[in-house]
């Protein structure tokens, strides 16, 4: 029986020099996903069982960026689109059904498009996806023949004056049979204006053996907007940002201003949340109904509950429950558990802390590594003292506890339920239940201190 298994291959050898980077190309991020992420993610979503990349040009950083499950392999030497597949072929032995190749700098192919350059493979050796371009320098060409078949792809470095007035090019998407790929690709050389061996000619080797190769045109040309360049990376940011929020605006989110709103394409947002201008919405970010996030908001990795505000204010890993209130100006870091109906206000700044609900932290706080119980109020300017120069040390807050303006508790530090520190207090010593703490010095008024001092002068 013929199998169906689909693997896909992604080619990301080269170094983009375009890019004038340090980095390789395909690790710049397109809303905040490593662009070769982004393929891999499509082609995921395409249906395939097994993806691979080859890599070479600092090649640690582009498998640092890549999911676990999809396999690197190496290509010493750039020689060649058809030299990336030949690479492969260790890897792929045994296997059969089918080969997506891929390029890592192509982030805005949809999945769907994938499946149907799969299934118009189905029986083949090979299909094409192609694109109706006004500009088509750069691209090789396509060239069909009287029955519609492609006779040929011609580099634009290699093509006639004829051929180069054609406006389909080569997409550099291809889907193979793996049944006889390899026996094929040994067939074709570098004899060719940039001395390389072009994947591109798999075409002759098919059409020689008696087999047609089918091209599939895409509707949308953008989808295989390559990057090569910063100008072309901004594109794809501005064009795959249309595409994310005009999904989210058709599943009922509420964008005021499109072209002012940031969404990663990973983020999970229900419908009635309402996104105000100039946020950005970053990877791995989930919002439940009825919040309002925004305006001036940065979230990253950030779990929303429903009917929470987030205004002028950052959120990096963190979560909260339902009905939280964060801002303006807030500032929450890594690690903090906001529990329902939580408060943290005007220029406040939390990390690593657990805080239940109905708490209240209102103005100008800072609360790091800490644990608040419920129906805690924290007065303005508190500051947990937790860091002595050397360790990060606790302070734990009971259910109930009102803590006066500008307390500091010094930590580590237990303070009881219910209890109250008097306002202005350095606390360092443990509170117990129900008390009051005062850790201030007493007040002394000098009766006509300042007449006298007045008459003096
Ligand atoms: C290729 C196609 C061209 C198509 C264009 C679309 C060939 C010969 N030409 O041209 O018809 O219009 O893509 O963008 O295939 N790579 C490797 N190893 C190599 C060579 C390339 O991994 O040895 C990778 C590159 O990193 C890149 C991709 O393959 O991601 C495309 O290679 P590139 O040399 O840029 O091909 P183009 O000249 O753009
Ligand atoms: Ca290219």
């Amino acid at each position: 029986m013929k199998s169906n298994t689909v693997t896909a291959l992604i080619l990301a050898a080269g170094a983009g020099t375009r890019m004038k980077s340090d980095k390789p190309k395909v690790v710049h991020k397109v809303l905040d996903i490593p662009m070769i992420q982004l393929v891999a993610t499509a082609a995921k979503e395409a249906g395939c069982a097994r993806i691979l990349t080859i890599v070479g040009y600092k090649k640690e950083q582009v498998s640092a960026v890549l999911p676990k499950a999809v396999e690197c392999v190496h290509q010493p030497e750039q020689k060649g689109t058809a030299n990336a597949v030949v690479v492969a072929a260790d890897a792929l032995k045994g296997s059969d059904g089918y080969l997506l190749v891929m390029c890592g700098d192509m982030p805005l192919l949809r999945p769907e498009t994938l499946r149907q350059l799969i299934d118009v493979c189905r029986d083949r050796s090979m299909a094409v996806l192609t694109a109706q371009v006004e500009n088509p320098s750069g691209y090789g060409r396509i060239v069909r023949d009287e029955t519609g078949s492609i006779a040929a792809i011609v580099e634009d470095k290699d093509a006639s004056s004829a051929e180069l007035m054609i406006n389909e090019v080569n997409t550099g998407i291809y889907c193979f049979a793996l049944k006889g790929l390899f026996e094929r690709l040994e067939k074709i050389d570098n004899d060719n204006a940039q001395g390389e061996y072009y994947l591109t000619d798999m075409v002759k080797v098919c059409r020689g053996e008696g087999e047609d190769v089918i091209g599939l045109q895409l509707t949308e040309a953008e989808e295989a907007h390559g990057v090569n360049s910063r100008a072309q990376l901004a594109q794809a940011g501005a064009l795959l940002q249309k595409r994310v929020n005009e999904r989210l605006m058709e599943k009922g989110v509420s964008i005021v201003a499109p072209e002012m709103t940031w969404i990663s394409p990973d983020c999970e947002i229900d419908h009635d949340v309402e996104i105000l201008p100039n946020t950005i919405i970053a990877c791995g970010t989930r919002i439940k109904t009825g919040s309002v996030i925004g305006p001036n908001s940065r979230l990253y990795a950030a779990n929303v509950g429903a009917n929470c505000t987030v205004e002028e204010s950052v959120v990096r890993e963190s979560c909260m429950g339902d009905a939280c209130e964060i801002g303006p100006y807030a500032y929450i870091r890594p690690e903090v558990k906001l529990g329902d109906g939580v408060k943290i206000g005007t220029s406040v700044e939390v990390k690593k802390s657990t805080i239940d609900d109905g708490s209240k932290i209102p103005h100008l706080s800072y609360i790091g590594d800490a644990t608040l119980g419920k129906k805690v109020n924290i007065g303005a300017g508190t500051i947990t003292c937790n860091y002595d120069g050397m360790k990060k040390s606790q302070t734990v807050i009971d259910d109930g506890a009102f803590i006066g303006s500008d307390t500091m508790l010094v930590a580590p530090l237990n303070i009881g339920k219910n209890s109250i520190t008097a306002a202005g207090s350095a606390i360092g010593e443990d509170v117990p239940d129900d008390s009051l703490a005062l850790g201030r010095a007493r007040q002394v008024n000098k009766d006509g201190w300042v007449r006298q001092n007045r008459e003096n002068t």
